[in-house]
């Protein structure tokens, strides 16, 4: 089990400060939301949480089991961030989602089987065979969702990925993160413009506003300062 910690968390993009002085605790197995305008700076804090960028200033640290881990490649296999854009190889969609587990040591057999589980997860096991690039927006979306949830992150991090789904797809891809939460095993990190989604998913979370944490708390503290 994976905790995080951000700790005095600031970051530069060509001298500009697009977040600041961001400190916050994300219990092993907690669901935590990640809210604010846009350009707040909720996309980078992700990928500094995802290990994927290294901040200008600060630091994150990951605990297993209460311990202080080092980020190192074992790590980071087990923290997986689903980008806001979806990013697809061009290959067929089921080659997309084996990608993941593959890499990460399991047999072809292995990762084409959790390949398909994961796409009977979302509801999109017909479209195993399509070219990844011919998919819908919201499709592709759901593609991206799968291929994280082929790899069984221990850290599974979600960057709006519901802003292109229709309201069946939205629910289904919303149970399936509600039942990763429920299972105790996974630390959920999501990022969303939609408070209600934010409630429904997590019961922290952050109010991000021009790159610092405005507040901090329930979701419900957090709806009641007028955080969207
Ligand atoms: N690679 C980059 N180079 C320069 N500026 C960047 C880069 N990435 C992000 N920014 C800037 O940092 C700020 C925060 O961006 P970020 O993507 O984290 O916002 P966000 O809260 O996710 O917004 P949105 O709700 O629109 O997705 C924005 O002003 C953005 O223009
Ligand atoms: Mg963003």
């Amino acid at each position: 089990m994976i905790s995080l910690r951000a700790a005095n968390l600031s970051h530069c993009y060509q001298g500009r400060l697009v977040l600041q002085e961001v400190n916050l605790e994300i219990g092993a197995g907690e669901s935590f939301a990640i809210v604010g305008h846009n350009g707040a700076g909720k996309s980078t804090l992700l990928r500094l949480l995802a290990f994927l960028e290294r901040p200008s200033a600060g630091e994150v640290v990951a605990f297993a089991n209460g311990a202080p881990t080092p980020a190192d490649l074992a790590l980071r296999r087990r923290v997986v961030m689903v980008m806001q854009r979806p990013f697809l190889f061009n290959t067929s969609v089921l080659a997309n989602v084996a990608y993941g587990p593959r890499v990460r040591g399991a047999s072809r057999r292995e990762a084409r089987e959790r390949a398909h589980r994961a796409l009977d997860m979302v509801g999109i096991s017909a479209l195993a065979e399509q070219p990844a690039r011919t998919l819908s927006g919201g499709e592709a979306q759901l593609v991206n969702l799968a291929r994280a949830l082929a790899v069984e992150p221990e850290v599974l991090l979600l960057d709006e990925v519901t802003s292109h789904l229709d309201p069946d797809n939205e629910a289904r891809a919303e149970e399936v993160v509600a039942n990763l939460t429920a299972s105790g095993r996974v630390t959920v990190i999501v990022v969303t413009q939609d408070v209600d989604q934010a409630a429904r998913l997590a019961a922290r979370g952050a109010l991000l506003s021009r790159g610092r944490v405005e507040a901090v708390g329930p979701l419900l503290h957090l709806v009641a300062r007028g955080g969207r």
